[in-house]
């Protein structure tokens, strides 16, 4: 019986070092120290000794259960150990890797160039207002002293949305001029830039959508002089101190008198290039003295007020301002383009 403990011993210590599993483990558990197992087998052979033999093979077997049990804790620690190493070494996140960086947008150079725009004229003290696109002819046309029958109001050049043509796509911001005098005395000083459509065929300087800002002052004793000094201020805070304009004549049914502003030329200083055409300046935007009828429409009193009004090219000076050559580009979101500002 003493061999049979000692080869259980050796055997069970051997197994047990030797496990590589929590279930290898149990299964040797099971083998040896169940209750069917090797050694409880021998201890029950235990009653056939003689009463001599019986306490120390007694104490024999107690030694070989506890030298099994011990091994077979230590072991089970070890794998557990080792399986929280393997574990911890698996997930390990690397912190000293560069993160992805996440693919983040910019800003559209429409909505650049709108923003400086509007940054220069709430630094002059105006208020920003917004209108309708699908506008009422009224106040696209009428209420800014264009009467039906002016060339103006011809159907091929604006997008009616009536057969009446009493609704369509505002063809100016003009007629934010008139909505923000409706519901505002003066004095006032307010752009409203935003879309506007004409029925132009797509080219390399025409859309049939662009953005217009529209400006309106309105105050006592309000004279070209103010819509000159604004102008300027305007330009030269976007295109650099000492930028020269010019004031040219023109007509607009809804100011008198009318001009139309030029810059001169940024790429060849007034000497005429492809850039201007040869011209030596740029046209930037039409502005005039609100005319007295349009004043008066809205029921502010010409003896007392009296106003200027502005309306630029949001296009066209964007184009300047990034050196684009062709329209089409800002509009067709191509990203080689666009990922360029
Ligand atoms: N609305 C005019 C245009 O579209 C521009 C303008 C605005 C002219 C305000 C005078 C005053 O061309």
């Amino acid at each position: 019986m003493k061999e049979t403990l000692e080869q259980i011993r050796r055997e069970a210590l051997a197994a047990l070092e030797g496990a590589g599993s929590a279930q290898e483990l149990e299964t040797l558990r099971v083998q040896y120290l169940g209750k069917k197992g090797e050694l409880t087998a021998v201890l029950k052979q235990m009653g056939k000794l003689s009463p001599e033999e019986r306490p120390v093979m007694g104490q024999l077997a107690n030694e070989v259960r506890e030298a099994l049990t011990a091994s077979l804790a230590r072991r089970q620690q070890e794998l557990e150990a080792a399986g929280l190493e393997a574990r911890l070494a698996a997930e390990a996140v690397d912190v000293t890797i560069p993160g992805r960086r996440p693919a983040l947008g910019h800003k559209h150079p429409m909505s650049i160039a709108l923003d400086e725009l509007k940054e220069i004229f709430i630094g002059m003290g105006f208020q920003i207002a917004e209108g309708p696109e699908v506008e009422l002819a009224e106040y696209n046309f009428t209420k800014l002293n264009t009467d039906e029958g002016h060339p103006a109001r011809e159907w091929g050049d604006t997008f009616y949305m009536r057969e009446d043509s009493s609704l369509l796509l505002r063809t100016q911001t003009s007629p934010m001029q008139v909505r923000t005098m409706e519901q505002q005395r003066p004095p006032i000083r307010v752009i409203a830039p935003g879309r506007v459509y004409r029925k132009d065929e797509v080219d390399a300087t025409h859309s049939p959508m662009f953005h217009q800002v529209e400006g309106l002052v309105v105050d006592r004793g309000i004279t070209m002089a103010d819509l000159k000094g604004t102008l300027n201020t305007f330009v030269e805070a976007l295109y650099g101190k000492g930028t020269k304009t010019r004031f040219r004549p023109h007509h607009f049914p809804f100011t008198e008198p009318s001009c139309e502003v030029d810059v001169q030329c940024h790429a060849c200083g007034g000497a005429g290039c492809r850039v201007c055409k040869g011209e030596g300046w740029i046209e930037l935007l039409g502005a005039g003295m609100v005319h007295p009828k349009v004043l008066q429409g809205v029921g502010i009193d010409t003896e007392i007020y009296s106003g200027f009004a502005f309306g630029i090219g949001v296009e066209r000076m964007a184009m300047r301002r990034f050196s684009i050559t062709d329209l089409r580009l800002i509009f067709e979101n191509d990203m080689r383009f666009l990922s360029q500002f």
